[in-house]
């Protein structure tokens, strides 16, 4: 099977367990386990922040980043498509306490101006506005990429409304290799960010928030309070250190062969695919019928994600060589010739 579900269903390379089975750990509790302390120092030294917390996912991330950039009983501003809001069960209300106002952007990316007209001031009885958050790439918005200077006017408006900014940046590493940009750069922009390790980097656990020394040692208390304090993490935080080492380049890979799915559907279906909006290692393809077609692709050996009743996903990642995208390129065009209209 060719599974293009998701980033996140890489398996370990051989290299990386050797990492893993030779790392150097101790007690993360106690803030002795070298190998995470050596993982959270490339962290931050990447996106040129101070300090950085191991956390066991990418959702942890964002929940404490919530507990620690905005306050209960306040609104934080999203995309509506975010995952923040849609596959989180409901944490931002139920663990910190804020409340989402979603505004519908473009292709999963908010537009400044509608950003700094839907912020609230701290006025009673208005429920006000503590932080913005953008993510990047925006995932169900197709993998799609905030430019630079998209990135500046949001901070340029949450700054003038003295509130911060924050980004979900589970794949910031893709949308970096994608537009050449140095993660540095993203990280003067926000007030705090996660990524992850285990999605295109091939890590199998793990994400980091990366911000200041102030905010990274209050997440580390609610880290504790949500159960994520782990002991000897160093055996994955290996992994991901490895992956941050030797992964970021390769990400240029998934980005080619994701164009080269969505070129095989739209050679005999134009109209599922946007082709502007594979910018990174998605494809999504709507509309479709989407248990008929991901029926048909399994039929042909190649697992596809259905996110809904007409709309199929496929993500690119390190365990799909380029014979597999080649084969799953063919898979397309066979089913996409065949499958109704969705
Ligand atoms: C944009 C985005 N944010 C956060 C997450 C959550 O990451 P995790 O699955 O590690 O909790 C995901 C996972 O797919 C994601 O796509």
């Amino acid at each position: 099977m060719i599974d293009l579900r998701s980033d996140t269903v890489t398996r370990p390379s051989a290299e990386m367990r050797r990492v893993m089975a030779a790392a150097e750990v101790g007690d993360d509790v106690y803030g002795e386990d070298p190998a995470v302390n050596a993982l959270q120092d490339a962290a931050a030294a990447r996106f040129g922040h101070e300090a950085a917390l191991f956390c066991p996912s990418g959702v942890m991330c964002n929940q404490l980043w919530l507990r620690v950039l905005a306050r209960p009983g306040a609104e934080v501003i999203v995309e509506a498509d975010a995952h923040l809001v849609n596959y989180e069960r409901g944490a931002g209300a139920l663990l910190a306490g804020v409340q989402f106002r979603t505004l519908a952007g473009t292709r999963g990316l908010l537009d400044p101006d509608q950003v700094a007209a839907a912020i609230r001031p701290d006025r009673f009885p208005l429920t006000p506005t503590a932080l913005v958050c953008v993510e990047q790439t925006a995932n169900r918005g197709g993998g799609t990429v905030y430019e630079i200077d998209r990135l500046e006017h949001l901070r340029a408006v949450t700054a003038a409304a003295g509130i911060p900014l924050y980004c979900d940046g589970a794949r910031i590493l893709n949308a970096a290799v994608a537009t050449g940009t140095d993660p540095a750069t993203y990280g003067t922009l926000f007030d705090g960010l996660m990524f992850c390790v285990s999605k295109g980097l091939g890590a199998p656990v793990g994400s980091l928030m990366v911000g200041d020394a102030d905010a990274i040692a209050e997440a580390r208390e609610w880290r504790g309070r949500y159960g994520g304090a782990m002991r000897q993490a160093g055996v994955v935080a290996a992994a991901g250190l490895w992956a941050l080492e030797h992964g970021v380049e390769r990400l240029a890979e998934d980005h080619a062969a994701a164009r080269v799915l969505a070129e095989a559907v739209a050679e005999v279906r134009p109209e599922v695919v946007d082709l502007d909006q594979v910018q990174t290692n998605i494809v999504y393809l709507e509309p479709v019928d989407a248990v008929a077609t991901v029926a048909a692709l399994r039929a042909e050996g190649v697992l596809a994600g259905s996110m809904d009743d007409r709309t199929v996903r496929l993500v690119t990642h390190a365990d799909v060589d380029r014979a597999q995208v080649g084969r799953a390129a063919d898979a397309l065009r066979r089913v996409f010739a065949a499958v109704p209209a969705g």
